[in-house]
């Protein structure tokens, strides 16, 4: 692995040594990423990414930190965060998807045409969720209310195909750009793209960003239905304390008879479960709770601790749904 320059200048765009990951977590634990890029445009992150796969570094990418656990202590390496790459717009009317992500309607122009016209949206991989269905509201574009609640941002929740029982990200999804290995860009239209059940199945590419298509509607409605499914969410989920969202995948209901993983750790008594200061949510058993202080070492205990009770008393095989980040795993690349 060839040695970085230790100046923070080094780099094509904002970075920051040893960067606190924890805050930028919806989980709160966590140590420090080595360094930290942190491009404010695709132009930017293209650059970043090349400068560090140059040095050898395969990058680890961190939108909105929503589905994800980061060891403790120092990793190794490059994280880019796309928290500055938070751009939504609406595109030049009739425009294709690939030039729709290259071309801004100036505002001027913007406010006198009817939203309805040509209901699609560009999004950025770093603008947040909560930030694309307010946009969406304000302009009547119905389609993604069944995913309200969901944090993090546009990139992860592509990238994941985000969603539950009213509804995925991909719904809407027009075109995907994402990232190469060698940083040149490619875009998928949705017609190209098998997104499956939390996986949009891109080979691990980074998601660069997006065009939606939506269905126009009375914002009226869509407030409601937005309303109504976070108000139900508040009572099922924990969503105002620390957690990293679902830790495992559904199973195939063929195999748990239609049970949930949720339902499957309260079923074998999870929820009794603890390490340190991460638990496992009264309101949920598929969600850990960081109540405080927890480290990283209570999490994946935690994790591990509830899918083996499940395997025992069960038989079935839960499969994770968050990330984890292991200092242990020094990812690099070949440098030519
Ligand atoms: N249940 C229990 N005990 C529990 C939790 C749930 O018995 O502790 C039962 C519920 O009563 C219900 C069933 O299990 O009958 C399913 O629970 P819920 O409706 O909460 O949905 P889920 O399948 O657990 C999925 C997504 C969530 C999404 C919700 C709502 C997965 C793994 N989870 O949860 O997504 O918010 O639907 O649409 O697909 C996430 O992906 O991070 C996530 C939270």
């Amino acid at each position: 692995m060839a040695s970085v320059d230790s100046s923070p200048s080094a780099w094509p765009c904002a970075a920051l040594r040893d960067a606190d990951l924890a805050r930028r977590t919806t989980l709160r634990v966590g140590g420090q990423a080595e360094w930290l890029l942190e491009p404010a445009t695709p132009e930017e992150f293209q650059d970043a990414w090349r400068a560090a796969r140059e040095r050898g570094f395969v990058p680890r990418l961190l939108g909105g930190g929503a589905n994800l656990v980061v060891d403790d202590g120092v990793l190794p390496g490059v994280v880019i965060a796309t928290d500055r790459m938070r751009r939504i717009f609406r595109p030049f009317p009739e425009v294709s998807g690939e030039e729709a992500l290259n071309s801004e309607t100036p505002r001027g122009e913007m406010v006198q045409r009817d939203p309805a016209e040509d209901p699609r949206l560009v999004c950025w991989a770093g603008a947040t969720m909560p930030a694309l269905l307010r946009s969406a509201r304000e302009l009547g574009y119905s389609g993604l209310e069944g995913i309200v609640g969901v944090p993090g941002q546009v990139g992860g929740g592509v990238a994941m195909n985000a969603g539950g029982k009213w509804g995925d990200m991909w719904d809407c999804i027009e075109l995907v750009r994402v990232g190469n290995d060698d940083g040149s860009f490619v875009d998928i239209a949705r017609a190209d793209a098998d997104p499956l059940y939390r996986n949009a199945n891109l080979g691990g590419r980074p998601v660069i960003g997006a065009v939606l298509r939506f269905d126009p509607q009375p914002k009226l409605l869509i407030q409601e239905r937005m309303s109504e499914y976070l108000l139900h969410k508040r009572t099922v989920q924990p969503v105002t304390e620390w957690s990293a969202g679902c830790v495992f995948k559904n199973p195939d209901p063929e195999i748990s008879d239609g049970r949930s993983a949720g339902r499957l750790v309260d079923e074998v008594g999870g929820k009794e479960l603890s390490r340190g200061a991460a638990i496992v949510s009264p309101l949920h058993g598929n969600f850990i709770v960081n109540t405080g202080q927890a480290t990283a070492t209570d999490v994946f205990t935690l994790m591990e601790d509830l899918h083996d009770l499940v395997a025992q008393k069960t038989g079935i095989d839960l499969v994770f749904e968050v990330k984890r980040w292991r200092a242990q795993d020094v990812l690099t690349a070949p440098t030519s």
